[in-house]
């Protein structure tokens, strides 16, 4: 039978992205990492759309649009981000660019662009997806569909680790302070706001590990 398409959503630093890649490598899938996408466009923007004081110009931002392309690419069997052909997979995750992408992804025009080349994707079959409106917007008749949460604190925790693993200077209360900014923004947003589908299927784990997670999720996964 074919393969499934999965969407997986939810709040910052939950794990989405980490724990899909491994499903999509158990079950052989393609992932993508929607926020990448953001990402990626919100690191073009740093770069190319502020104005005099340095602030991010969103209005120059999208008449740029048409100038960017963002693909990605495997290396060594992980689809890295490449913008206008620059390997950018480590810079869209500087604390410059998660500061400021909730902006950004609050824009039409900009949620617009990105759509096609997220379904575009499934054409090609098997897909996890994450990210904040795959469920409700980008993938609504996905055959599995989850919603992923855990606490504020457990979430800041683990982001802090992570980013002080990659040599990151930063705080506890500095990343806690991210992600409730970005989940209120992403939650309160007129478009495509972040929002558990009403047939998406709530993990929290905000009290089992990376690996509980995963065989929660592939528990409710049919065999195809
Ligand atoms: O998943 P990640 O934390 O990297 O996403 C970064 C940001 O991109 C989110 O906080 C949100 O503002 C935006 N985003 C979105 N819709 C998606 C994925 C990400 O608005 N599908």
């Amino acid at each position: 039978t074919k393969k499934p398409v999965i969407a997986i959503d939810g709040f910052s630093s939950t794990g989405k992205s980490s724990i899909s890649k491994i499903i999509a490598k158990r079950l052989g899938l393609i992932h993508m990492d929607t926020g990448a996408l953001y990402r990626g466009i919100t690191y073009f923007a740093l770069q190319n759309c502020t104005d005099e004081n340095k602030k991010l110009d969103i209005h120059k931002l999208i008449s740029n649009l048409p100038n960017i392309n963002l693909e990605f690419q495997n290396i060594d069997g992980e689809l890295q981000l490449f913008l206008n052909g620059k390997n950018i997979n480590k810079e869209i995750r500087f604390p410059q660019v998660s500061d400021n992408v909730s902006q950004v992804a609050k824009e039409a025009d900009i949620r617009n662009f990105l759509l096609k080349t997220q379904r575009e994707i499934t054409e090609k079959g098997g897909v996890i997806m994450d990210g904040r409106d795959i469920g409700t917007v980008v993938l609504p008749n996905a055959d599995y569909k989850f919603f992923m949460t855990a606490s504020q604190d457990e979430r800041a925790r683990r982001r802090f680790l992570e980013l002080e693993a990659a040599g990151e200077k930063t705080d506890v209360e500095t990343v806690k302070q991210n992600l409730i900014t970005r989940d209120k923004i992403d939650s309160e947003r007129e478009i495509s706001p972040l929002k558990q589908a009403d047939d998406a299927i709530l993990i929290d784990n905000t009290h089992i590990n990376k690996e509980e997670t995963i065989e929660l999720i592939l528990s409710y996964i049919k065999k195809f």
